[in-house]
């Protein structure tokens, strides 16, 4: 890929996403900007640290000042308190926009996931414009994202992506991964589009592989961005049961679905 995407700032890049994402985007960059609450080090001569924190708007814009888009991953990344949720996800992602906003930078990737629609049943194959149906607290948290992302492409015209990111792992480890599995290299390949694709206000897209088996759709992103998955869950396939009581129905969200794991993250 043959383009330089210019001074491009990664929140949450300590983590797990934010490794893979650092490394795809590095070659096609002018500046890289690392930010995380946790100690990063620059690599490289084209990468700059700053540590801090979402929730401080004076932070985020001094890591903004130039920027031409922001890859938002920083957050919680699974089901916790809501309190916690509504800090990290929700408040942190408002923080984001509006640094965004304020500092004039044009386009914001932010991290959605797949859980916003995790309560549809596994027979049932999502388009993005469906209505939400969270599978628990942290896809609640996720849906609020992708308001606050359509809320400031609407009003205040900056270019917003959301990714639904389905299950990121180096590869499949477990039954269900074989539908929601996002390999690393179609990681690095939803993002560089979100960050390319021309005449985009707010789009709202499954990010995972091109597994037969997967129940949400791919041509949004194929259109809005147009990106084609090149990896596929099934050969993995013999490493799991055919039969896994996951097949006979329920939803899409599995075990993420069930009360148990949101139970104890509630109020006693
Ligand atoms: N990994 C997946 O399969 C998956 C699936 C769907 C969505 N997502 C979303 O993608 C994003 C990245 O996921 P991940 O698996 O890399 O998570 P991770 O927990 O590995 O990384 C999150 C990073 O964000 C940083 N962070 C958290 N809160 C912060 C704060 N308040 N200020 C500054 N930095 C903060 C952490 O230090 C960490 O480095 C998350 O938003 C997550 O919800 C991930």
């Amino acid at each position: 890929m043959d383009v330089n995407l210019g001074r491009i700032v990664i929140t949450g890049v300590a983590g797990r996403m934010g490794a893979t994402v650092r490394e795809g985007l590095r070659e096609n960059v002018g500046e890289l900007v690392l930010f995380d609450r946790e100690p990063v080090t620059a690599d490289s001569d084209n990468e700059t640290v700053h540590e801090g924190d979402i929730n401080d708007l004076d932070a985020l814009q001094k890591a903004f000042q130039g920027a031409d888009a922001v890859v938002h991953l920083a957050g919680r990344p699974d089901e916790a308190p809501f309190d916690e949720l509504l800090d990290a996800n929700v408040k942190g992602t408002f923080t984001v926009l509006e640094a965004a906003r304020r500092t004039g930078v044009r386009r914001v990737v932010l991290a959605g996931s797949n859980r916003v629609t995790g309560g549809y049943p596994i027979h049932h194959h999502v388009f993005p414009d469906e209505p939400p149906r969270p599978d628990g607290l942290y896809g609640v948290s996720k849906v609020a994202v992708e308001a606050l992302g359509q809320m400031y492409a609407d009003k205040f015209g900056l270019e917003v992506v959301a990714l639904r990111i389905g299950s990121f792992e180096t590869e499949p480890t477990e039954t269900r991964h074989l539908a929601t599995w996002l390999s690393p290299r179609d990681c690095v390949g939803f993002v560089r589009a979100a960050l390319t694709t021309d005449n985009v206000t707010f789009a709202a897209v499954y990010a995972v592989s091109a597994n037969a088996r997967r129940f949400w759709d791919l041509t949004a992103g194929e259109n809005e961005l147009g990106y084609r998955p090149v990896d596929d869950a099934a050969g993995f396939a013999p490493g799991f049961p055919d039969d896994d009581p996951f097949w006979h129905g329920g939803p899409q969200g599995g075990a993420f679905a069930s009360p148990e794991s949101t139970l104890p993250h509630l109020p006693e």
